[in-house]
Formats: structure tokens, sequence, C-alpha cells
């Protein structure tokens, strides 16, 4: 059996998923799939080949290029090698890319009209799980415990700037400004006060044209890990101890002064309250296989959702695995498992 990696990709979180993609290619079991790697490239061209990550970590193009048939009973698809095209048999995918065109729903509705079984979430739960407002507004609606936040287009920033300004105010400093649809951080910064705040607006619209304003929680960041479909496995739960001023990019892969603590020093009323929590966020969004689900627990015992990460980081300091090993499921289990649940 075939199972195809997807790595790389054009979202800002192309590094990350080349971290990813190497533990998940580690951890599959050789003598039940063959692995075929497959790489994007930051414009978005597709290749295939065993050293096509390599060539993506130094930026270049290992490999043979990918195309798709829509036509014939061999659709799906399709590697040009010396000879011209053939088919490329793949019997399940394992989408590795973080952020846009991979986490978002784009690859997985690519996936679904090529009917090839991919793991990880559907169109819908990607599609909502990557939207930060989305996220929210769903989350709200289902009743869980969201901080305040304002969602708006650089359309509306544009025109209705003073209004908004003002509403977001009310918050009170410090906020944290985001665009709608990334993760890792990027794009993502504090503000303590106005100018912040401009200039904060600013740098993420060079993200994405949709912004998340939310209120700054003093508050532990605890995350938790939910594996399965319909029957759902929570993991104990996590806490992130940022070493820059927030959990940024930095803090995440490059600084190496962030810590992990597993498990988090808490009560067990409260780590059943995230586990409950992250077991609800999964099921709001009709989310399936995997998800890290990201919280705030505050000094006056409040515990936030933060967010759902449907396709979260599988690199060397990431919580996803780290949380499913110490709750007793090791790397090459869980990546097995994954695929199960995606052919389930
Ligand atoms: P990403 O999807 O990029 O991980 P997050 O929403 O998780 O984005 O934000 C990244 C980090 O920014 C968080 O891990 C946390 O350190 C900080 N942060 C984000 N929102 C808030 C908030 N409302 N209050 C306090 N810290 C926040
Ligand atoms: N978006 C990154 C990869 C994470 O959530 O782990
Ligand atoms: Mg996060």
């Amino acid at each position: 059996k075939n199972v195809a990696v997807i790595f790389g990709g054009r979202s800002g979180e192309h590094e990350v998923s080349l971290q990813s993609a190497k533990y998940i290619m580690d951890m599959i079991d050789k003598e039940i799939y063959n692995v075929i790697p497959i790489g994007i490239t930051k414009d978005g061209q597709w290749f295939t080949g065993p050293n096509v990550r390599e060539g993506l970590l130094q930026g270049e193009v290992f490999g043979h290029p990918l195309s798709i048939r829509l036509f014939g009973k061999d659709r799906g698809f399709m590697v040009k090698k010396d000879d011209g095209w053939q088919e490329l048999a793949i019997d399940v995918v394992f989408p590795c890319i973080h952020g846009s065109y991979g986490e978002d729903g784009c690859l997985q509705g690519l996936l679904e009209i090529l009917n090839i079984p991919y793991v990880g979430s559907g169109v819908l739960g990607s599609a909502v799980g990557m939207d930060k407002g989305m996220m929210k507004t769903i989350f709200t609606q289902k009743g869980l415990p969201v901080g305040p936040y304002i969602t708006f287009n650089k359309y509306q920033w544009e025109r209705e700037k003073d209004l908004l300004f003002e509403q977001i105010e009310s918050f009170g400093y410090p906020l944290f400004i985001k665009p709608a649809n990334l993760g890792s951080s990027v794009g993502i910064t504090k503000a303590k006060n106005s100018e912040d705040l401009l200039r904060g607006v600013e740098l993420a619209l060079q993200y994405d044209l949709k912004i998340v304003v939310e209120k700054g929680l003093i508050a532990r960041e605890l995350e938790c890990s939910v594996l399965g479909n319909n029957e759902l496995f929570v993991s104990t739960v996590g806490e992130i101890i940022p070493g820059n001023e927030f959990y940024d990019y930095n803090a995440k892969y490059i600084d190496d002064n962030s810590q992990i603590i597993i498990p988090a020093k808490i009560s067990s009323e409260v780590e059943k309250e995230i586990q409950r929590l992250a077991k609800a966020a999964f099921r709001a969004l009709d989310c399936c296989g995997l998800a890290r689900v990201d919280f705030f627990y505050d000094h006056q015992g409040n515990i936030w959702l933060n967010e759902i990460n449907t396709l979260p980081g599988f690199t060397r300091i990431s919580m996803y695995p780290k949380l499913i090993e110490a709750s007793g499921i090791k790397g090459k289990e869980l990546v097995m498992e994954l695929i199960r649940l995606a052919l389930e």
C-alpha cells in the first residue's frame, strides 16, 4: 500500500511543514506502507521523489513533476518520468501542510474530488478551524468559553477605522492582533498602545485580508491533543512557558528558550475540564482524526479556549505527539493509527 505524505507549500508555515514531514515519514511502518514523499514548492509546484524534502530544505527541486488526471479509470495523481506521464498509485494521503492550502480545506477538497482517503479533518472542519474568526463564532455558538475578540477585513478597516478602533480599545490593552488564517504565530503581534495596534493591523494585513483582534489574557498556556473519529482519545494536558514575551514564531522554532511541561501542574479538576472542552471543540467543528486544542488558564481560575489546530505541528518541539506519547501511545503507533483512522 502507498501512503503519500504531502509537505511544503505556499503557506507561511512552509519550513515548519518540512520538519513535521520528517517526523511523520520516519514514524510510518515501512513494512506496511511504501512512503511516497510529495513536496510543494513555495510557489505551489508539486514534485515527488525520494529526495524532494531535502531539495525543499535547500530551496531547490529534486524530483519528478506531478499532475492530476480527471478522466479515465486511473484518475488521480500522475508523475512525469523520462518516458512520459505515468499513474502514481496512492492509497491514502497524510497531509502534512500547516496553514493555507494544506490545513484550510483546500487540499482536503482536492483529495475529495480525487476520491483519495486522507488523514485528519474534512473540508468543513479544516476550513473553520483555520479561520480564527469563524472558529470563535462557532465555539461561542456552542457555548464554549472564548475571550473577547473582534474580526474585520481590510475593506472595513479602511472605511470604518475610527469605529473599529473604539470598539477594539474598549477591551483594554494589551491586545493581540492576528491574521485570521495562519499559524505558528506568523503575523501576530502584541499591542500595548494605539501605535502598536495600528502597526500590528498593518502587519497582519500583509498576511491576510481578514484580521482578528483579541483582548490579551494574562494566563498560562495549556494544550491538549485529541485523537479519533467518533470515539475520542484525549491526552494529558501540557503547558507551554514561552521564552519570549508571548509564544511567537521565534519562541516556537528558533530561540530554543521556551519550555514544555508535561503533564502541566494543574489540579485534576482543571485537567478534566480542559479534556472535556478539547473534545467539545473537536466535535463543534466536526473534526476527524487529530487536533490539538489550545487554552488559556488565567489567574482567576477561568479557562478560555484559544484555538484548535487540525494539522498540528509534528516537529522536534511539538506538543501534539509529545502529549499523546505521555498518555501511552508512541510516535509510530500514533502515525499508524492516524492512517488507520483515515481509512475507517
Ligand atoms: P497561532 O495559530 O499562530 O498559533 P495563536 O492564536 O495560538 O496563533 O497565538 C499565538 C500565541 O500568541 C499564543 O500561543 C499566545 O502566546 C499568544 N496569544 C494569542 N492570543 C492571545 C491572547 N488573547 N492573550 C494572550 N496571549 C495570546
Ligand atoms: N500551526 C502549528 C504547526 C501548530 O499549531 O503546531
Ligand atoms: Mg497557537
